[in-house]
């Protein structure tokens, strides 16, 4: 028998505008796993309502970043590219796994408590229970492996906390996941404040640039970004905002550190600039062209929205259906 892929499931808010940060640590990588694994990759809509979202503009926020998935390469037959709120299941499991994880745990959770502090004017139940949600995502498809980042490892930890809870009640029933850590994916800093990540929520729009800027705005973004006064370019940590750059170079470049600090060496902050601008155009056209195209093609893309959800659906009910039966829950008379 051939072996099983292992399955891969991941996940992003369509809460605004891919970044190169976003690009260069997650999307890109997930890109090199679709040949090797078998993978999901969700636009996590129904968690991104846990913050108050404007429904147009989250509408076509969840279809850009659709579209952008589709555009760095992630091939919709290989992999399951879908809605979350197409795909009730979700909430189902999510609903069932609230019953079996602790107020305590949920209380522990940095990033809650941080998007409290956010947005005091609305700390609601799905902000609350979001870990949960996720977790549900994760369990929903049995799967084996969950690239994210650092910041997502404790939700992670819950994730597994859970199924093993609730494996231990009723028997096997979720595969416990683990942290698929990849590559050294680059960790892209605001470009004007280069100690902190470059992120996709920032107010501050000089910080990040994203996948759909044009040439000139990314070549303005680049020549501001914050660098200090010793005019050296190299990588150090007493020097985040050169470091940051030559990261991104190098990103989109292929480039290792050391053959751009000696691509460099001698050259002014301005020239150097102006390459990482360059090349960073160069990685985001062809990008922004599939973009163009996809969008052009409806009848195209529906058929992977439909399709995508379906096929996501699928493999969700047969972890329900084990779920309701092991929990007591009455057979559906089909
Ligand atoms: N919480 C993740 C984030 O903000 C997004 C997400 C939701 C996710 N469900 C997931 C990531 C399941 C991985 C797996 O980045």
């Amino acid at each position: 028998m051939a072996e099983e892929k292992k399955r891969i499931f991941s996940g992003m808010q369509p809460s605004g505008l891919i970044t190169l940060g976003n690009y260069l640590g997650a999307l890109n990588n997930w890109t090199k796993l679709q040949d090797e694994y078998d993978c999901l990759y969700c636009i996590v809509d129904m968690h991104a309502i846990t913050v108050r979202q404007d429904p147009a503009k989250l509408r076509k926020q969840a279809k850009e970043l659709l579209l952008q998935y589709l555009a760095v390469g992630l091939d919709p037959e290989k992999n399951i590219i879908y809605y979350q709120s197409h795909v009730p299941q979700h909430a189902e499991l999510g609903w069932i796994l609230n019953c079996y994880t602790y107020m305590g745990e949920l209380n522990r959770m940095t990033q809650f408590k941080d998007k409290c502090a956010k947005h005091a004017d609305n700390i609601n139940g799905g902000l609350y229970t979001y870990p949960v949600l996720m977790a549900s995502d994760i369990l929903l498809y049995q799967t084996d492996l969950v690239p994210v980042g650092e910041d997502q490892r404790q939700h992670l930890e819950i994730t597994r906390d859970i199924a093993g809870r609730f494996n231990s009640i009723y028997g096997d029933t979720f595969k416990m996941p683990e942290v698929y850590i990849g590559k050294v994916g680059a960790k892209i800093m605001a470009l004007q404040e280069p100690t902190k990540k470059m992120s996709k929520s920032d107010d501050n729009k000089n910080n990040i640039i994203t996948l759909m800027d044009d040439p000139k705005e990314i070549m303005n973004k680049i020549k501001r970004a914050m660098t200090d006064s010793d005019n050296e370019i190299r990588f150090s940590e007493d020097k985040p905002g050169v470091s940051n750059l030559l990261g991104i170079y190098c990103a989109v470049t292929g480039k290792t550190i050391p053959e751009a600090e000696r691509e460099f060496a001698g050259a002014g902050y301005g020239a150097f600039k102006t390459a990482v601008g360059e090349a960073v155009v160069a990685d985001l056209e062809p990008i922004q062209k599939k973009v163009k195209d996809l969008e052009a093609n409806k009848d195209y893309l529906d058929e992977i929205i439909r399709s995508g959800a379906e096929k996501a659906s699928r493999l969700a009910d047969r972890t329900l259906t084990k779920v309701h039966k092991k929990i007591g829950f009455p057979a559906r008379i089909r």
